[in-house]
């Protein structure tokens, strides 16, 4: 049998094997707390689930949906005008997605050609170099660095570089270095992109993960984005329904209806129940969110104050369900790092270079398990005398 050049893009991922390693330990009998994958535990609210169940219940509902229902679209843009306070078309400004996941890999299908430039963070969500590596481009890495609280520094981009950029994706607040961009980012981000003529992604998954009394925004809710780009919202994290493959891509109208098109081609929508469930989530009542937001919020204390009490100082992250933390000193690797924390303590985290070269040195944490058992990851971590490594 003979494949296409394109699967030599992808290697089997450092999480096939941290699982490998995960299910050996529970074969013989091993606890294992994982931290990795970033799946929520929490479980969707009540009257979402219900409007679900109704709707699945509902024969006529088993019809290809072709597209996105007007209801649907009108219920997103009251969502946006009453979240963000961005007004935008429901008619020609709104694309669901099956997933954010999805979306990124057939947007980028619309906007690339073989050899054109993108540029993506480093580190990032793997899928954002993925994406458009599909669809033929070639990768910049904007480098997300500690001393620039992981922010974007458009005056280290060289200026052919930008000239012949196509696409830009970005994403705060950001997975996984947690952090979140200033204002100013933003209006700097809008006039790179004018300047340079840069189609702009933002990724917005975690606008509602933001703690401590402080709110997410849109990228969109800043003058001038809806000329330059567009934003994809996923109710994957905010209302916990990741496995129901819901997102939006929203913003400007010329982007969003190549990507319509596409889709129009090989997609037959998103499945109606799924639809209802959608507008039920974000037109319904919203103490969810609030609900969803504090657990993680408890997670993260938990956690980052058990480890600071055992020797593994760790900033509290500002948003997002995950910690990025510096590996303990006496480790040459956050793969090493990761490898033995499993083997001795019973806890898998992500190593930092799964989502790029200047993730080296740092591990994600997920906050993807109770409170109760995050302090016994703390424990084990404890027990195990790992972070006495180089004393
Ligand atoms: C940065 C980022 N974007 C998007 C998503 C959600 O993707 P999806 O909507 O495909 O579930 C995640 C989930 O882990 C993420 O971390």
């Amino acid at each position: 049998m003979k494949f296409s050049k394109r699967m030599n893009l992808f290697q089997e991922s450092v999480f096939t094997k941290l699982n490998e390693m995960k299910l050996k330990k529970l074969e013989q009998g091993e606890n294992v707390i994982d931290l990795s994958i970033g799946t929520p535990n929490v479980p969707p609210a009540e009257h979402i689930m219900d409007a679900l169940s109704y709707a699945v219940a509902d024969r006529t509902n088993y019809v290809y949906a072709i597209k996105d229902q007007s209801k649907l679209t009108y219920a997103v843009s009251k969502w946006y005008e009453e979240r963000y306070q961005v007004h935008i078309d429901p008619d020609k400004q709104v694309c669901s997605l099956h997933g954010s996941q999805e979306g990124f890999a057939n947007l980028a299908m619309t906007i690339v050609d073989e050899g054109d430039l993108v540029l993506v963070p480093d580190p990032c969500y793997p899928v954002f170099a993925d994406g458009p590596l599909l669809a033929g481009a070639t990768l910049y890495y904007m480098p997300l660095k500690k001393e620039n609280n992981y922010v974007i520094q458009f005056q280290d981009i060289p200026e052919d570089v930008a000239k012949k950029a196509k696409l830009m994706i970005v994403s705060y607040p950001n997975n996984p270095t947690t952090a979140i961009a200033p204002d100013s980012f933003y209006t700097d981000l809008i006039a790179f992109a004018k300047k340079y003529d840069i189609i702009v992604l933002h990724d917005n998954a975690y606008s509602e993960l933001v703690f401590d009394g402080k709110k997410g925004k849109s990228f969109l809710s800043f003058e001038g984005a809806m000329e330059v780009g567009v934003e994809f919202n996923s109710l994957s994290k905010t209302y916990a329904l990741a496995g129901a493959r819901i997102g939006f891509c929203i913003g400007n109208e010329q982007i969003i209806t190549n990507l319509k098109k596409l889709k129009s081609n090989f997609d037959y929508g998103m499945f109606l129940p799924l639809q209802e469930a959608a507008m039920k989530a974000i037109l319904g009542d919203q103490t969810c969110v609030k609900t969803t937001r504090l657990s993680y919020e408890k997670r993260r204390d938990a956690l980052c104050d058990g480890l600071s009490s055992i020797g593994w100082k760790i900033n509290k992250p500002d948003a997002t369900m995950f910690v990025w933390a510096s590996i303990p000193s006496g480790f040459h690797s956050s793969e090493e790092f990761v490898f033995e924390l499993l083997d001795k303590a019973g806890v898998l985290m992500t190593p930092g270079s799964a989502f790029g070269a200047h993730g080296e040195g740092y591990v994600r944490i997920a906050l993807v398990q109770d409170k109760e058992v995050i302090e016994q990851a703390v424990e084990q971590i404890k027990k195990s005398r790992i972070l006495l490594k180089n004393s």
